[in-house]
């Protein structure tokens, strides 16, 4: 289960997984790799809850690095994207959002902690809220969206967790508490480990 603090209308809280199919992982990639148009907000939610990543399937992408957290990137087309992203205690992402790209994360092991920021009347970044999330929990970023997510230092585990954009992840805006200033990341840039 999540903790929610406080809901925001940027994000949406995911919490039937109950209720939702399960779909191998396999399948899921074969899905994506039909795709002939842009997914949904609530399709990529959906697939998300879906599917079940075996620890086999898992363990070709589960690595880590000591500086900082490490990407791995399982599937890329013109409609999608799909990274697993491991985490020692501790790292984090910058405060970014996702440049118009829809979102979602599967906590595959671990504890995830997201914060949550908005902007004020005068283009300022401020604190929202945050929340927790644990394995099979999802959780998805609607248009607008700026978070940090990371794997708490007092967590005393690694995390590892899936991460569906739709479309794939260009340049990221990157974000400071109380500044109206705002930074940029591109791909290579942090898929060689810099963040995001
Ligand atoms: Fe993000």
């Amino acid at each position: 289960m999540s903790t929610d603090i406080t809901q925001t209308a940027h994000y949406q809280t995911i919490e039937n997984r109950a209720e939702a199919r399960a779909c191998s992982f396999t399948d899921f990639i074969e899905k994506l790799s039909a795709l002939n148009r842009a997914p949904t907000f609530e399709e990529i939610n959906e697939w998300m809850r879906e599917v079940e990543m075996s620890a086999a399937e898992v363990q070709p992408h589960r690595g880590f690095k000591s500086a900082t957290y490490a990407r791995h990137r399982v599937f890329r087309n013109d409609y999608a994207e799909v990274l697993l992203l491991c985490w020692r205690p501790g790292q984090r992402t910058p405060i970014h959002d996702h440049n118009g790209s829809f979102g979602a994360v599967r906590v595959c092991e671990g504890v995830m902690w997201e914060t949550i920021f908005s902007l004020d009347d005068e283009g300022r970044l401020r604190y929202e809220t945050v929340r927790e999330w644990h394995p099979a929990d999802v959780t998805g970023a609607d248009v607008p969206d700026i978070h940090q997510i990371g794997n708490p230092d007092v967590s005393g585990l690694d995390l590892v967790t899936l991460h569906l954009y739709a479309p794939p992840l260009g340049v990221l805006n990157t974000y400071r508490v109380g500044s109206a200033e705002i930074g940029h990341y591109t791909v290579d840039e942090f898929m060689d480990g810099a963040g995001i």
